[in-house]
């Protein structure tokens, strides 16, 4: 039996785990054992709980409640405790998702102890070292010993880096294996979108009507942290919508919630609080989410995972960063990088709006990345 130690502690990779444990328990329950545990990372009901209820992913066996803080001493407290909870229950790997801190914790930890370290959506690059989560990102890959990269590019970022494709096993952390599978949010796409139907009487809640409004979600500490950016973002949110008459629904992540009366100029947070066409809700559900995304007319976002599911419910997305790490989509039409810029942002959605024609290629895989993951691992380990 294999068994498998699953880190996760921030909101999209309880997401992503529920993929993963959904292909173990549907197809592996004979051959895997997978014990989960919660960094803590995240910990308010709307940014923890309510992804294990809804999406069925298995209790976790260990919370270590490390909760918010400081990066340097967040990450050394989950490092500690992923590494005492190693030594008690031997597992034959670490399966890390993303690039959180959470995700670099489960990597030193596993790869310290000479425990196989599996890493989920590998490769991925915006090339900018001042995001914590590319060194997050680096930093795991490199220490990893069987990476899955969801696109091309993730892959070719690694032999870049000069990871190998004609390595042979044994794999080990000086010998790793790189695969190309495609992306398990895709998996829960496919899965969760008709269940999410159910969950349209949350639009009409929150008086959202089809096409008729944009979805926004801002949560990177380089627009919430600094006050010009953040100015900058909801300047254009205002003038959009009061000039084309057109609501923003934005479910708040709580780092944007505390910093919105901090950051924003007085006078713009009071007219985007009292705005009627700028709706603040809490953090969405994953099939709120499903349901918000599949109903918008365009989807406006810092996020990397909202960035995917706009072209997985095929919703034009104007990113609000300098880059990002799914080029393909830039590169095919269906992503406008527009930054913190206020021309930019308007120009992307008067193009959007216009109707261009925009194509959906297979970029993700084929909705069962999961299980190949599952499949891979066994074989290799
Ligand atoms: C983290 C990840 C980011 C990921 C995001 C997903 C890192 C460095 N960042 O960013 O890559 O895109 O999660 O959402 O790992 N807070 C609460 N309640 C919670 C969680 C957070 O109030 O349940 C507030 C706290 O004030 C906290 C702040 O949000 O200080 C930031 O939380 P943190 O986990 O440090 O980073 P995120 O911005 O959520
Ligand atoms: N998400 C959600 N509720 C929200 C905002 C996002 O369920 O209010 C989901 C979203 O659908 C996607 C994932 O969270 O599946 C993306 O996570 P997030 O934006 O927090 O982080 P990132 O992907 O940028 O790391």
């Amino acid at each position: 039996m294999l068994k498998i130690l699953t880190v996760i502690g921030a909101r999209p990779q309880i997401i992503k785990a529920a993929a993963i444990s959904r292909a173990i328990s549907n197809h592996f329950n004979k051959t895997v054992n997978e014990i989960i545990l919660h960094t803590g990372q995240h910990y308010d009901e709307n940014m923890s709980d309510v992804f294990f209820k809804e999406m069925g992913v298995p209790q976790p066996a260990y919370n270590l409640n490390i909760g918010s803080g400081m990066h340097g001493k967040q990450t050394a407290q989950m490092i500690s405790g992923i590494e005492e909870i190693i030594v008690k229950e031997k597992p034959s790997c670490i399966v890390i998702y993303g690039d959180t801190n959470s995700t670099l914790a489960g990597a030193l930890a596993g790869s310290k102890l000479h425990i196989p370290v599996v890493h989920i959506e590998a490769g991925m690059r915006s090339f900018n070292k001042q995001m914590p989560e590319e060194i997050n990102r680096v930093l795991a890959d490199h220490v990893s010993t069987l990476l899955f990269t969801s696109t091309k590019t993730g892959w070719q970022n690694l032999m870049k880096e000069g990871f190998k494709s004609d390595n042979t096993p044994p794999w080990s952390v000086s010998n790793p294996n790189v695969f190309l599978c495609g992306d398990i949010m895709f998996d829960n796409s496919l899965y969760f979108a008709d269940l999410a139907v159910k969950k349209e009487s949350f639009l009409k809640k929150n008086r959202l009507e089809p096409r008729k409004y944009i979805l926004v979600t801002i949560h990177r500490d380089f627009n919430t942290d600094d006050p010009i950016r953040l100015n900058n973002l909801f300047s254009a949110f205002d003038e959009i919508s009061s000039s084309e008459n057109i609501v923003f629904a934005i479910p708040l992540h709580p780092r944007t919630k505390k910093l919105l009366p901090v950051n924003l100029m007085p006078g713009l947070f009071k007219k985007v609080s009292r705005c009627e066409n700028i709706r603040f809700l809490p953090p969405a559900s994953y099939l709120e989410m499903i349901a918000l995304e599949k109903n918008s007319r365009m989807i406006m976002t810092d996020s990397g995972g909202v960035q995917k599911e706009a072209f997985f419910f095929k919703k034009p997305c104007i990113t609000l960063r300098p880059e990002t790490e799914w080029v393909e989509l830039v590169e095919n039409g269906n992503n406008i990088i527009a930054d913190d810029d206020i021309e930019k942002i308007a120009g992307a959605f008067r193009y959007f709006s216009g109707g261009p024609v925009i194509t959906y290629p297979p970029f993700y895989g084929n909705g069962k990345t999961a299980e190949f993951i599952i499949e891979e691992v066994i074989k290799n380990l």
